[in-house]
């Protein structure tokens, strides 16, 4: 018996996500786990040793806003490759986001020595750290209700109203990357064209309900 291509493109979908279902969430959350290790080791042992703060500022704000934007992509690109299982993969990448972003506020506050006053000014002081701050805030609720029992205390419909606020916390950082960090164009470049069509996608979708609600 001889298999139409879309029965066998079917099958291989069905496949590769009982395979993502089974290993996918474990592997991502190791493999996330990888840069933060690999900046421990050298902030404490390696060649940052003599001066860690600025390349694990660096380095944190860098991964945070990766994931951040990696993130974003999921929901898109689960729907336009049928592949469903790599909807699982949003919560693994959006808490390592939230930690590599809030780690990186923690690392620039601790090379303040973590006084309240002095990292209050210089927010306050600089836009690029206040837009950066906000966009931290705005991940905290985020995070915090990202498990099961936070999202059933919440309740389904308003863990997803809250969870929109991931969209300006995204374009805050882009702003507050463009404006503090020396990545190079490409970078900034690649991070804005994923966000933008995120975003027109998830408002692509919601325009035809909103018309129907009316
Ligand atoms: C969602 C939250 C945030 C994200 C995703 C983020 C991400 C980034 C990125 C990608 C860079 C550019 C790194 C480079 O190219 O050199 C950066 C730089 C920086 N960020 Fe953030 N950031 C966030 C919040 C904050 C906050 C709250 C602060 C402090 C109040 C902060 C302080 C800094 C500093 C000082 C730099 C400059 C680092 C350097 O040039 O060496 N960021 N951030």
């Amino acid at each position: 018996m001889t298999l139409s291509n879309q029965e066998r493109s079917r099958r291989t979908k069905q496949l590769i996500g009982v395979w993502l279902r089974r290993v996918g969430e474990p592997f991502i959350i190791i493999v996330l786990a990888i840069p933060a290790l690999q900046l421990a080791y050298d902030s404490f042992w390696g060649p940052f040793l003599a001066d860690p703060f600025p390349p694990a500022t660096r380095i944190s704000g860098i991964w945070g806003m990766r994931l951040l934007v990696a993130g974003l992509a999921i929901t898109p690109l689960a729907r336009m490759t049928g592949l469903a299982a790599i909807i699982r993969f949003r919560r693994p990448v959006g808490l390592w986001a939230a930690a590599y972003s809030i780690g990186h506020f923690a690392i620039w506050s601790l090379d303040y020595g973590f006084d309240l006053s002095l990292i209050t000014t210089e927010i306050l002081r600089l836009r690029y750290l206040f837009v950066g701050f906000i966009a931290t805030v705005m991940l905290v609720p985020l995070a915090a209700t990202s498990f099961n029992a936070a999202i059933r205390w919440v309740g389904g419909r308003n863990w997803r109203r809250l969870h929109w606020l991931v969209y300006p916390s995204v374009l805050l950082a882009l702003w507050h990357m463009a404006t503090a960090g020396r990545l190079s164009g490409v970078d900034f470049t690649i991070m804005s064209v994923v966000t933008g069509l995120a975003l027109l996608w998830r408002v692509a979708r919601a325009l035809p309900k909103l018309s129907t609600a009316r």
